[in-house]
């Protein structure tokens, strides 16, 4: 009978070593080596962990050759198409949809949570006028730790999901306190009437006193199509499983660290422009282009070996395949076009982008294709929401997965403190 396992032969020495495989319920199986220093007084060697599994996990699978996501099983076109943001968070944190009452109890927990402590608002005003609003999100989601110094006891399941709902509830308004601060001006305090969605929105954009835009027919609405189109990008944001950020949450839960400061580092993380940082970079290269004329040059660029120049919004660790994410949002953008005034100068330099990349050689050898990044900024503009809010926006959406990570971390009894070795080249 054929064995389950690697074996590994030293061909200095002739020794051999057997390696059990471990299988996956889907993907690619891995070869248990956590005996192999023992075994060998070797390390293992792989920068940017391309090859390492950390960890095992029931909450997301990728294939990025087929170019499938789904969280705790269910493919991500389904929930994106028939199921709101919060569904989505129920799903991730309780490993199913919820029952109508169900959603409707959670919805309330929700809003009733979103509020901030007085404390915490002092905190705004520490920082500049225009500070970033990555920077005063992260620093106020690190205080939340100060204020529910709780919320360590995994034995208990009401507290851990309490911590949860209160992180995921308080994050929009946070965001929306930092972006208000970062324009100079009053903060706008969360609606028990409104939706996960809408209520942020409303905090970003009414006027003091909760009203919106003064029209000479009357007041701007908020329209249902724009609360849609945020709700996806929600959906299609809300976890992602070991990418960077989501491996530094890990790593920080793996000290016994508080779980707010965790999703705080996962925040850190989060802003380069490698990572969630590219939807706000997407925008800023459109804008730097500034004509179709100009996309062949810059295309160029981004294919020169002597350039550090990069088309943001483009290539990805895992996927090698165009994102499915990507191609929800494209469709979502046509679907928009007509409704958000969509047909801008902005637009038509990134179609001519993707038209060129998509048949051109250096992009198709190295499967670089769109992802989620170069649709998100077209839409959030047209959602009149600036670029140093297209973070923060990927922040709202990531904290549910952050946080369930946290969670299915503290429950593993395997997990340990996380500690890789490396390659010493010095003296
Ligand atoms: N433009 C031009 N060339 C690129 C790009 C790009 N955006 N991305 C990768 N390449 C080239 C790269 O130069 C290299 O070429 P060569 O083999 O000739 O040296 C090859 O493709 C492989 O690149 P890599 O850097 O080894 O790939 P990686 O898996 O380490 O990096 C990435 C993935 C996402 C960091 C990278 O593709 C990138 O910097 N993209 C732009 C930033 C971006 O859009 N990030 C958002 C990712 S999706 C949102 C999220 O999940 O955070």
């Amino acid at each position: 009978m054929k064995k389950n396992t690697v074996t590994l032969t030293d061909n200095r020495t002739g020794e051999t070593y057997e390696y059990n495989i471990i299988n996956a319920s889907r993907g690619p199986s891995v070869l248990d080596i956590r005996t192999f220093f023992a075994d060998t007084g070797m390390f293992t060697y792989d920068p940017g962990f391309t090859a390492t599994a950390a960890c095992d996990s029931t909450i997301t699978f990728i294939d990025g050759t087929k170019g499938e996501l789904r969280y705790r099983g269910i493919p991500i076109e389904e929930l994106a198409n028939k199921h709101s943001y919060l569904e989505t968070c129920f799903l991730l944190l309780n490993s199913r949809l919820p029952f109508k009452e169900e959603l409707t109890d959670f919805d309330l927990e929700i809003r009733h949570r979103a509020y901030l402590h007085r404390g915490l608002r002092k905190l705004f005003d520490a920082f500049p006028d225009n500070a970033h609003p990555m920077a005063t999100l992260s620093a106020a989601v690190t205080s939340l730790a100060s204020f529910y110094n709780e919320h360590l006891d995994m034995e208990d399941e009401n507290e851990y999901l309490e911590m949860a709902h209160r992180i995921i509830s308080k994050i929009p308004t946070i965001a929306a306190f930092a972006y208000r601060h970062f324009l100079g001006i009053p903060f706008i305090e969360p609606d028990l009437d409104l939706s996960f969605t809408k209520n942020f929105l409303t905090m970003m954009r009414a006027y003091p006193g909760g009203k919106m835009h003064l029209l000479p027919n009357g007041h701007a609405a908020i329209k249902e199509v724009e609360v849609r189109a945020l709700d996806t990008i929600f959906t299609l944001h809300a976890d992602h499983e070991q990418n960077a950020s989501t491996t530094v949450v890990r790593g920080v839960a793996s000290t016994g660290a508080h779980p707010y400061v965790a999703i705080a580092s996962g925040i850190a993380a989060l802003w380069g422009r490698a990572h969630g940082g590219a939807n706000e970079s997407v925008i800023a290269q459109l804008e730097h282009i500034g004509s179709v004329d100009n996309v062949e040059a810059f295309i160029e660029k981004a294919k020169d070996p002597n350039d550090d120049f990069r088309l943001m919004g483009f290539g990805h660790r895992v996927y090698k395949n165009f994102d499915p994410r990507a191609k929800i949002l494209k469709k979502l953008q046509d679907e928009l076009r007509e409704e958000l005034n969509l047909d801008t100068e902005l637009m038509t330099i990134a179609r001519k982008i993707e038209e060129i990349t998509l048949s051109d050689e250096y992009f198709i050898s190295r499967n670089l294709y769109p992802n989620i990044d170069f649709y998100t900024g077209i839409i959030l503009t047209a959602l009149q929401i600036p670029k140093s809010m297209f973070t923060p926006i990927f922040v709202i959406g990531r904290t549910v997965g952050w946080i369930t990570q946290w969670i299915e971390f503290k429950k593993d009894e395997t997990s340990k403190i996380a500690r890789p070795r490396q390659l010493y080249t010095g003296e």
